[in-house]
This record gives C-alpha cells, sequence and structure tokens, in this order.
C-alpha cells in the first residue's frame, strides 16, 4: 500500500512524452526542490536540475531545455552534454560527471517522486 500526497505529484504522464525534457518543482523537508523529468525507453526519469558543472541551472528559460541532434540534454550555461538513459555527461567541461538522480515513478497517469526510494 502507498500513500500519495499532493507534494509528491511532478507532472502528467502525458506532459513528458519520449524524449521531452520538462522542469518540475516539489519541496522536500521544506526545502525546494527543481527536476528536471525525461521519458527514456518508455520509463520516466529525473534528475536535480543542477550541472555538475558550475551549478547551474540546466535549462535556458522556465521549462525550455536544449537538446542536440540525438536527443540529449545540453546544459544551457557552457554546453555540457548529458546522455538521457542515466545522466551522465559525454561531452563538454564536466564529461564523466552525472547529473544527480532522484527516483520517480509513474502511477495512474501521474509521474511522481517516489518516496520510498527517499
Ligand atoms: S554549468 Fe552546465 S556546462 Fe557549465
Amino acid at each position: 500500500m502507498t500513500s500519495q500526497t499532493p507534494e509528491q505529484f511532478l507532472l502528467d504522464a502525458d506532459a513528458v512524452p519520449e524524449g521531452a525534457f520538462r522542469e518540475a518543482q516539489v519541496e522536500r523537508d521544506g526545502q525546494p526542490l527543481w527536476l528536471v523529468v525525461t521519458r527514456y525507453q518508455g520509463t520516466p526519469r529525473a534528475w536535480l536540475n543542477v550541472c555538475p558543472h558550475a551549478g547551474r541551472s540546466l535549462n535556458f528559460a522556465p521549462d525550455r531545455f536544449a537538446v542536440d541532434d540525438r536527443g540529449r540534454l545540453v546544459c544551457a550555461a557552457h554546453g555540457a552534454v548529458f546522455e538521457p538513459d542515466q545522466g551522465v555527461c559525454v561531452a563538454g567541461p564536466c564529461r564523466g560527471d552525472r547529473l544527480r538522480a532522484v527516483a520517480v515513478r509513474e502511477v495512474d497517469g501521474r509521474i511522481e517522486l517516489d518516496a520510498a526510494s527517499g
């Protein structure tokens, strides 16, 4: 049995089609948590919206992310490129680093934090 609170809700599942990158914000332990949410091979994934290079947000405008011609997320600040599977930086100034993953799940057409995963 799971308990759901409104704070766990991120996005409607329909808002994150395959290959899309969306911004979401929730609170965890009273602190705002800014996330980038995507869907890769049918599964939603999320990371903190914080680039491991210089700690900047990855997006260039609210809810707008740059994507290269191979569907990889490109940091708007200095161009680091992240693959959409594990969030590993594959090109740019922080090559080999990775985005910090946040566990999410898809339930009843909603993408939400997976609190069970901490
Ligand atoms: S802060 Fe993202 S590439 Fe520099």
